[in-house]
């Protein structure tokens, strides 16, 4: 069996299952541009992540040392994002929310995206909210306040269409990319896990998620033009951690609607691995009906179909993840704390 979803189904407790400019239609600078080969594009792509520092392991063994030692429990803010439209963040969002919730963790689901749909696909209507994420951004409602209980075990803070106008509204706003960080501050210790979609778009929405993080996950289709997209995105991020979040770091590449009948995604699966290593995740999802269904019916595949391979991909996703925060923990509690002076 699989160790992470191993890792998974012990978390379960041994269960036996398993304005924003589209990139794909922005101009594109020279600098964000990767051509030739997917092979090419890769080692480029790869040099980005790892040359360029978004790789970070030493800077952060202080704060993961705090975190170690349990003096708060602080969530860990993962940004969902990928600047090309329908590469499944969405569906990784909601899914990874309600597989990580079916462990003791405490998961919170920010709908970035004005379309709302990690919010209809949580249950929940976008059309008859009392409150959402927009209102929290503009400042006029806490985040503790627009966070509403979803039938699988996690928390949300809906958004709808309104984020447009608050997108625009925060433009005129000193600090506008820092929104989403500060309206967090209060929540962060009521959670294990605070997972954000992000809109398909390098928009200031997508500048807040990235602000906000400590980490991002890239879902991406193993198809040509994805490797486009992610250049992009990785240059942000790369900029991002310059300007705003030294400490925003890749979570991982996640392989999206994967089909292993199709060659060409095999030949970009097989080079990701080799180049960005560990950085992509084990787990691959696979293109699976269920899991275009399940929103539908307003449930995660956690709740529509479990046992479906799209249900045993997001669980064993979550394991992962878990699996990875763990290993993050030990490594921080093997740093020798400093020694004071007597
Ligand atoms: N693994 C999969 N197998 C089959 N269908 C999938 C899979 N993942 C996502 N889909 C479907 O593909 C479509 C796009 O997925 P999703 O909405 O998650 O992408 P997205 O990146 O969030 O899109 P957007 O950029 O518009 O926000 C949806 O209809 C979804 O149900
Ligand atoms: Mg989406």
């Amino acid at each position: 069996m699989d160790r992470d979803r191993e890792v998974g189904q012990a978390a379960w407790g041994g269960h036996n299952h398993q304005s924003g400019l589209r990139p794909d239609r922005a101009p594109r600078t020279t600098s964000g541009t990767v051509q030739g080969s997917p092979a090419a594009r890769i080692v480029r792509l790869a040099r980005l992540v790892s040359g360029g520092g978004i790789i970070r392991t030493t800077a952060r063994a202080t704060s993961l040392r705090e975190h170690a030692r349990g003096t708060s429990r602080m969530a860990r803010i993962i940004a969902i994002a990928n600047q090309k439209g329908g590469v499944g963040k969405t569906t990784t969002a909601v899914n990874l929310a309600a597989g990580l919730a079916r462990t003791p963790k405490k998961v919170l689901l920010i709908d970035l995206d004005p379309q709302g749909n990690a919010t209809m696909g949580s249950g929940v209507d976008k059309r008859e909210l009392e409150a959402s994420i927009c209102d929290v951004l503009l400042g006029e409602v806490a985040a503790t306040d627009a966070v509403v209980r979803t039938a699988e075990d996690f928390d949300l803070l809906p958004g709808n269409i309104d984020l447009t106008a608050a997108e625009i509204q925060l433009m005129e706003h000193d600090g506008r990319e820092q929104r989403l960080k500060q309206a967090l501050v209060d929540v962060v210790q009521a959670y294990d896990y605070v997972l954000i979609d992000c809109p398909p778009a390098l928009s200031l929405l997508t500048l807040n998620a990235l602000t906000a993080a400590d980490a991002v996950i890239v879902p991406m289709q193993c198809e040509y033009y994805a490797l486009e997209g992610i250049s992009a995105l990785l240059e942000t991020i790369e900029a991002i951690r310059q300007r705003l979040n030294p400490k925003l770091e890749i979570e991982g590449v996640l392989r999206t609607m994967f089909d292993v009948r199709n060659n060409l995604a095999n030949a970009v699966s097989a080079e990701l691995t080799q180049h960005f290593g560990d950085k992509v995740f084990r787990t691959i999802v696979p293109r699976n009906v269920r899991l275009a269904e399940a929103p539908s019916h307003g449930q995660s595949i956690v709740g529509y179909d479990k046992g479906s391979r799209g249900g045993i991909a997001y669980l064993g996703l979550a394991g992962e993840v878990i699996r990875r925060q763990r290993e993050r923990d030990q490594a921080a509690k093997a740093v020798p704390a400093p020694e004071v002076a007597a």
